[in-house]
């Protein structure tokens, strides 16, 4: 049964990626993004209907639901990366991050949740950073955390009108995002390169695609994942799993 699927950050990476999934599955797709440029490619590319939107604008995204008739599902996957421990994150920054990640997903969920049916999903992207911090990351950390409580509160809400709310958790995914940060902290050294080194911190010993984040995004909005709900789904190779404590032998 074709479904119409909101994701915000359709334009790029993870949102890129649960874009293809879902236009694969035969959905409609609507992506939601402030590079309208990349938007514009998107839709040339694929059948997708486009809407450039800063999901900080509270209003703005409620403009973008007006535009919207039909809403099956939900995915906020717009996000930024920013970096600084609490004392060095500036306020512009610190607005910014929460603006964007946490309001950014509030006011979409605000917008939206009261057009989906019975049956509908919705799905946010948080992070392993949401459990467990690298430095200097407090205010993108904080964020994250929020989401996850953000999904059990909205699974508790809507559950009695048949919708669910889940987040997944990504490890390290080779996006844009996480190649800027390869550029900016890698000393010089290719990006290629320092994406494999932070694949290999990960049990699993690469970083994910996002069509790999992409498929548990799909199976969480879908039918199958019809009794989850409130949960938290770590896509992250093992990262979590593991303690950087190496017995001797390894260290040879
Ligand atoms: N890449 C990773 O390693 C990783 C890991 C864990 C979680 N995440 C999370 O996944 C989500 C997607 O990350 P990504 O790596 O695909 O990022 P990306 O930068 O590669 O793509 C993000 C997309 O969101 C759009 N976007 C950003 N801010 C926006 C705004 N204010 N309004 C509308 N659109 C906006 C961008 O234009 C872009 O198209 C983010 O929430 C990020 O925090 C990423």
């Amino acid at each position: 049964m074709s479904r119409t699927v909101v994701v915000t950050g359709g334009a790029a990476g993870i949102g890129r990626g649960a874009v293809e999934r879902f236009v694969a599955g035969g959905d409609q797709v609507v992506a939601l993004d402030r590079d309208a440029d990349a938007l514009a490619a998107l839709s040339d590319e694929l059948d997708v209907r486009g809407i450039t939107v800063d999901v900080g604008d509270r209003e703005a995204l409620s403009a973008a639901a007006q535009e919207v008739d039909q809403v099956d599902a939900l995915v906020c996957a717009a996000g930024v990366q920013r970096y600084g421990t609490v004392v060095d994150t500036s306020y512009s920054v610190y607005d910014e991050v929460m603006a964007v990640n946490v309001g950014g997903v509030f006011f979409a969920c605000q917008a939206f949740v009261p057009k989906l049916p019975r049956g509908g999903s919705v799905v946010v992207v948080a992070s392993v950073q949401a459990y467990a911090a690298q430095k200097s990351v407090a205010a993108y950390s904080m964020g994250k955390g929020a989401l996850l409580s953000l999904v059990r509160a909205m699974a508790v809400d809507h559950a009695p009108d048949g919708v669910r709310v889940n987040a997944v958790c990504p490890g390290s995914v080779d996006t844009p995002m996480l190649r800027t940060s390869a550029a900016e902290f890698g000393g010089g050294r290719s990006t290629d390169e320092v994406v494999a080194e932070w694949g290999r911190s990960h049990p699993l010993g690469r970083v994910a695609t996002p069509g790999e984040v992409a498929e548990v995004i799909h199976f969480l909005a879908s039918p199958a994942a019809a009794f989850v709900t409130g949960a938290d789904v770590k896509v992250d190779g093992g990262l979590t799993a593991g303690l950087a404590v190496v017995l001797p032998e390894d260290q040879k």
